[in-house]
């Protein structure tokens, strides 16, 4: 596979797509750029389309299990990718990881039970917990230097107080992680998840780890997946993974729900029977494809990504003054602080889709600490990516020459 099929722009309109068939819904107005919602513009790996064109031309689609072939492929994918080793039963499959986090949270929380989340982070986690009658826990994390950092200490005191101190405080009974983490763009370290994980476990906190970003890695960052961690931080983790992200598949749901002790995955099966779909036809025809046959495209996929991440943060960093791109370890996004321009929520809004008519996922969506961010989607052609930034070099320079 070539790094073209990349390079070229594929036009998605009128495919239902939700990043550019629905610009007006969701920003406004038409003539946007939409660099937004997390799938990449461009084309699956080919292995997967056959895979999916073989199975179509089947034309016999009844009901359907995922089976000991889609098993080993799970297994030797993580096996041979991160080195981790993981047991056959341990592997729950799912329509998606969004409906599996739900799944979980009601499995192991009653309600008004405390979610911790690390924000700013994915939003929809917050609708997840919220829907799910849990209540959203806050460890918000630390921006030092350019770089993103969890904050242990108040990790820990929200543990403290929550059971001792303050009882009226939602008791924190999930971590909820995001690893490498949407939007900041971090690869945890071991120490980090060792640190984190460890405090889990002292504190009966189960550690819910959504790892779907993890084939998004650059550089010398290494994704740990927190199983491997050892044995009672394994047996206290669910990991949510899943080929969509990294095979460009979310349009045909299929994930993974990895946990490794057995009262827990029980507990989540009992819960999730005939509320929970398992993947599609075409979703586990993606998954099997994508997992035996998607290494080589992967790896091309990511080294055009990096060089559209190198180029953002280049041409950001240094010819869009007032606003800044933190380098990301990991993940398809670019995660820019605007606040050197000091302008509040609405005006950073006006500038991005009223003058640089570019459809960016606003910080503030985010929740604590996303005010004055927005999220870049670099999972498009590098014409696509040098539009959407000259755009808002264009409007910057408007707004600081007025
Ligand atoms: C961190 C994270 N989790 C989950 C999802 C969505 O997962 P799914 O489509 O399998 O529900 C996304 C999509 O952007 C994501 O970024």
């Amino acid at each position: 596979m070539s790094g073209n099929t990349f390079n070229e722009r594929t036009d998605r309109t009128g495919t239902n797509s939700l990043k550019w068939d629905y610009r007006k819904e969701v920003f406004g107005r038409e003539d946007i750029l939409p660099m937004w919602v997390a799938d990449a513009d461009w084309p699956t790996a080919p292995s997967v389309v056959d895979a999916i064109v073989d199975r179509a031309k089947h034309g016999v689609f009844g009901y359907t299990k995922t089976g000991d072939h889609a098993d080993r492929l799970v297994i030797n994918w993580l096996e041979n990718r991160y080195g981790w080793d993981v047991d056959r039963e341990w592997l729950v499959y799912t329509n998606g990881v969004i409906p599996s986090l739900s799944m979980a949270i009601r499995a192991f929380t009653h309600s008004g039970e405390g979610v911790v989340l690390q924000p700013p982070v994915y939003y929809p986690f917050y609708e997840v917990v919220n829907k799910s009658g849990a209540k959203v826990v806050k460890n918000v994390l630390h921006l030092d230097q350019g770089r993103y950092t969890m904050d242990f200490e108040d990790l820990v005191d929200q543990c403290v107080n929550s059971s001792k101190a303050l009882p009226i405080k939602p008791e924190p009974k999930i971590m909820l992680l995001c690893n490498p983490h949407n939007p900041v763009g971090r690869v945890w370290t071991k120490q980090e998840l060792t640190k984190l994980s460890d405090i889990c476990v002292k504190n009966d906190i189960l550690l819910i780890s959504d790892d779907i970003h993890a084939e998004f890695v650059y550089g010398d960052n290494k994704y740990t997946p927190v199983p491997a961690l050892g044995e009672e931080i394994s047996d206290n983790s669910i990991t949510l993974i899943s080929p969509s992200k990294a095979f460009n598949t979310a349009g045909l749901p299929a994930a993974v729900t990895v946990i490794p002790n057995k009262k827990i995955r029980k507990t989540f099966q009992d819960t999730s029977s005939k509320l929970l779909g398992s993947p599609s036809i075409f979703g586990l025809e993606a998954l099997k494809a994508a997992y035996s046959e998607g290494n080589e495209w992967l790896d091309s996929q990511l080294s055009y990504l990096k060089q559209n991440i190198d180029y953002t943060v280049q041409t950001v960093n240094n010819e869009i003054p007032g606003v800044h791109a933190i380098e990301p370890e990991g993940t398809m996004l670019v995660w820019l602080d605007f606040r050197g321009l000091k302008l509040n929520e609405e005006e950073l809004e006006d500038l991005l889709v009223g003058e640089a008519k570019v459809g960016l996922d606003l910080g503030r969506w985010f929740g604590t600490g996303g005010e004055g961010f927005a999220r870049i989607n670099v999972a498009c052609s590098r014409e696509t990516l040098k539009e959407g930034l000259l755009r808002i070099k264009r409007a910057v320079r408007d707004i600081s020459c007025s």
